[in-house]
């Protein structure tokens, strides 16, 4: 398996990780399920995986925890923390002192040590910009935790731009590099190019961790067979991107006409040009959409992406490694990019 480096952390981890937040037992996928996919990741190398206090209220962690215990195989882990919020509830089990306080990080901190059963976390990031402005302190926090051993490297997630050179710089103080920036990105969600995202990351060397890397799986083209539909669950999570809450689009449209209107990944027709722009291409490398999807993210010259699709069963970590080891020409690229703006419209 290529590594890569997270930024200029000094941690390395695989070119492509799994993301775990689905892997809550009683929801969509049994324990026996998440253990077996656990095993044909770790078979294949892909030893780097990504989950976060709040994926299942703490069950996320809780049995990525067990198949590390059971594997016994050495693996790599980002976890997240939530800062204090009425919306999550681990927030409120947590002591007086940690309820509105950047300390809250330590105490949270321990907590998804415990649940992983580790000692440290690989890639300890925030899973979204704190309520006030206070990413300076919450980044002395995270300083702290390095110092202490139990993390190894720093990200952010949901950041802007802005957001993301405050974090950097907040941690440069502590001669400690901010090695990661997780974002929605990929090929139907490409925002993060153009809103300074891309830009700061660059500039700063962080890497890109893109999360929904296959638009919740519409990107493999699986609902483009007739009868299927994308499940309720991602359609919330689509139309909730669509909105565009937090201004990261730059769209011109205003919110009611979001509203009112449809997000491309739920348009089939509109999808269309842009599969058979793919199709072409997986069929020339004797490869599949998602295959490609992922390739597209892996390609990217301009910043370091490590794509971390969610991953049920062992069907789709095979078919997600075969997303390795080959690449997108640029010409395929472009195909790629002018069949999406077509798409797009
Ligand atoms: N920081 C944040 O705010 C944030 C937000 C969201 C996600 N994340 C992280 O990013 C990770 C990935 O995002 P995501 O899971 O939302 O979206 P995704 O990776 O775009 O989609 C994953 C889903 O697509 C389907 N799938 C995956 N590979 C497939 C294949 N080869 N063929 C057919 N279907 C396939 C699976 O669902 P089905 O089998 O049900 O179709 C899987 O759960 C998450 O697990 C989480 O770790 C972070």
């Amino acid at each position: 398996m290529e590594l890569v480096e997270l930024g200029k952390s000094g941690v390395m981890v695989p070119v492509m990780g799994t993301g775990t937040m689905l892997w809550t037992p009683g929801g969509s996928i049994s324990e026996k399920t998440i253990m077996e996919t656990y095993g044909a990741c770790i078979d294949n190398g892909l030893n780097f995986f990504d989950t976060a206090e709040i994926y299942g209220n703490g069950s996320s962690e809780r049995v990525l925890g067990k198949c590390i215990k059971q594997d016994g195989r050495p693996v790599l882990i980002a976890t997240k923390f939530a800062p204090p919020s009425p919306m999550n509830p681990l927030t409120q089990k947590r002591s007086t002192v940690s309820k509105d306080s950047p300390k809250a990080l330590l105490e949270a901190l321990n907590d998804s040590l415990r649940r992983l059963g580790v000692d440290r976390i690989d890639l300890y990031q925030i899973h979204m910009p704190p309520s006030k402005n206070t990413i300076a302190d919450y980044m002395d926090v995270m300083a702290e935790a390095v110092r202490a051993g139990k993390v190894r490297s720093v990200g952010v997630c949901n950041f802007n731009e802005i957001q993301i050179r405050e974090a950097h710089s907040a941690l440069a103080k502590h001669g400690i590099p901010l090695a990661s920036a997780m974002v929605g990105y990929n090929l139907l969600r490409r925002w993060p190019e153009t809103n300074g995202t891309f830009a700061a990351c660059k500039e700063l060397r962080v890497s890109v961790i893109p999360y929904a890397p296959l638009a919740e799986g519409v990107l493999t083209g699986k609902y483009r067979a007739k009868g299927k539909r994308v499940p309720l669950s991602y359609k919330a999570a689509l139309y909730f991107g669509h909105l565009d809450i937090t201004k990261d689009r730059q769209d011109s449209k205003s919110l009611i006409q979001r509203i009112l209107s449809k997000p491309l990944e739920l348009d089939g027709k509109r999808l269309e040009p842009l599969f058979l722009a793919m199709d072409a291409i997986a069929a020339a490398h004797g490869k599949t959409l998602a295959q490609v999807a992922i390739n597209w993210l892996l390609t990217n010259e301009d910043v370091n992406v490590i794509p971390i699709p969610g991953m049920k069963n062992i069907r789709q970590v095979n078919d997600n490694l075969g997303a390795l080891s080959w690449k997108l020409t640029k010409e395929e690229r472009n195909r790629i990019d002018i069949a999406e703006m077509e798409s797009r419209g």
